[in-house]
């Protein structure tokens, strides 16, 4: 098992039926969520095109392989309203609710991954 879902580089190769994406392109990603088997530890990784986006050229590549995950998880939460589903690590419900321009929202942790997106 190879863990780890976020990935940026440089594109080696690509198969025959991608369109889109080039050798040479610098791209980020978040690779086969929600499946956690994005085998994202590597310095080669093999990804589905579909998971890739070119990497915007005013972010360097470390901050780019950290970004996908956590601002996926700041968006849901905000944006989209967050999980209603059981978590797997908690027996507590999340509870979605929506946000207006009177609502006030607590991040806790606004230094960390996910908080830093939160708060932008
Ligand atoms: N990153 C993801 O993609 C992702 C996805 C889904 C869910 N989550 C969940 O989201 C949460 C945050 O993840 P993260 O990746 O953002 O973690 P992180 O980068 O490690 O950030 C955690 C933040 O929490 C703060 N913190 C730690 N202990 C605390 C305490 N006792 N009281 C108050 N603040 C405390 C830390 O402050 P210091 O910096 O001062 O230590 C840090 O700012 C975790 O529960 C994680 O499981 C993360």
């Amino acid at each position: 098992m190879i863990p780890g879902t976020d990935v940026s580089g440089v594109v080696e190769a690509v198969a025959a039926d991608v369109e889109g994406i080039s050798v040479g392109d610098d791209v980020f990603g978040l690779l086969r969520f929600p499946s956690f088997d994005g085998r994202a530890y590597a310095g080669n990784v093999a990804a589905p095109a579909s998971d890739l986006a070119r990497k915007p050229a005013g972010i360097d590549r470390v901050h780019a392989a950290g970004a996908p995950m956590s601002l996926l998880t700041a968006w849901q939460f905000l944006i989209e309203l967050g999980h209603d589903h059981p978590s797997p690590f908690q027996a507590a419900r999340h509870r979605p609710m929506a946000l207006g321009t009177d609502t006030t929202v607590l991040v806790n942790g606004a230094a960390g991954g996910v908080g830093h997106f939160a708060r932008s």
